[in-house]
C-alpha cells in the first residue's frame, strides 16, 4: 500500500481514482442565449425523495461560476458513441458546442442528443469539499432512453459496455 500521512501526491491520486469507471455527463445551460456547459465524470445519484443527485466541479473551473447562476440545469448521460463531445464540452475552445447536436428546453436546460438520460435540474446545495465542490441538484423533469448504451470512462480512456452474456 502507499500511504503518505493523509497527502497523496496528485498523479499518484488521478491514477488511483481513475481506477474507478464511471460514466460521462453534460452539464448544461444556456447563459445570456447561448449554452455553457462542461463534461462531468463525478456524477452520482444521491436520493430518491426529495430526487437529488450530485456533481463535483473543481475550484478552478470556470464555467461553473457561470452555471451556477442559472435556475435550471441540464444533465446528459453521455451514449457510447459521445467520446468527441466529451472532448468538447472538457476543451478549451471558445465554443465548446461546435459540432455537438444540443437542444434547450423552455426553462433554460441544455441537453445533447443521442444521451440515454437527461435530467433537468434545479440547484439544491453547495457543499465545500477541499480542491472541488460538491454541487447537489433536484431533479425537476427527466426523460430516459435505456436502449441507449452509456460511455464508461476508465484510467483517462472512453471505453463501450460490451453487450450482456
Ligand atoms: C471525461 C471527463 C470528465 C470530467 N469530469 C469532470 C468533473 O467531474 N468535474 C470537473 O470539475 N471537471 C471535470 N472535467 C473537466 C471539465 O470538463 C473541464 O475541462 C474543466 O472544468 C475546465 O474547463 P472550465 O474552466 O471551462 O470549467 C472532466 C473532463 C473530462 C474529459
Amino acid at each position: 500500500m502507499t500511504a503518505v500521512d493523509g497527502r497523496f501526491d496528485t498523479a499518484l491520486l488521478r491514477q488511483a481514482f481513475g481506477c474507478f469507471p464511471s460514466g460521462v455527463t453534460a452539464f448544461c445551460g444556456v447563459r445570456d442565449g447561448s449554452p455553457e456547459g462542461m463534461a462531468a465524470s463525478s456524477f452520482t445519484t444521491v436520493s430518491l425523495d426529495p430526487p437529488l443527485v450530485s456533481v463535483c466541479v473543481a475550484n478552478t473551473s470556470s464555467t461553473w461560476p457561470k452555471l451556477a447562476a442559472l435556475q435550471r440545469l441540464g444533465l446528459s448521460v453521455l451514449a457510447d458513441e459521445h467520446a468527441p463531445v466529451a472532448r468538447s464540452l472538457a476543451s478549451k475552445s471558445a465554443d465548446r458546442f461546435q459540432g455537438v447536436d444540443w437542444t434547450a428546453t423552455e426553462s433554460g436546460a441544455v441537453f445533447v442528443h443521442g444521451a440515454t438520460l437527461w435530467l433537468e435540474c434545479a440547484p439544491f446545495k453547495r457543499i465545500e469539499a477541499g480542491d472541488h465542490e460538491i454541487v447537489v441538484l433536484q431533479i425537476t423533469a427527466l426523460a430516459m432512453y435505456p436502449d441507449v448504451s452509456p460511455i464508461v470512462f476508465h484510467r483517462s480512456g472512453f471505453r463501450e459496455l460490451l453487450p450482456g452474456a
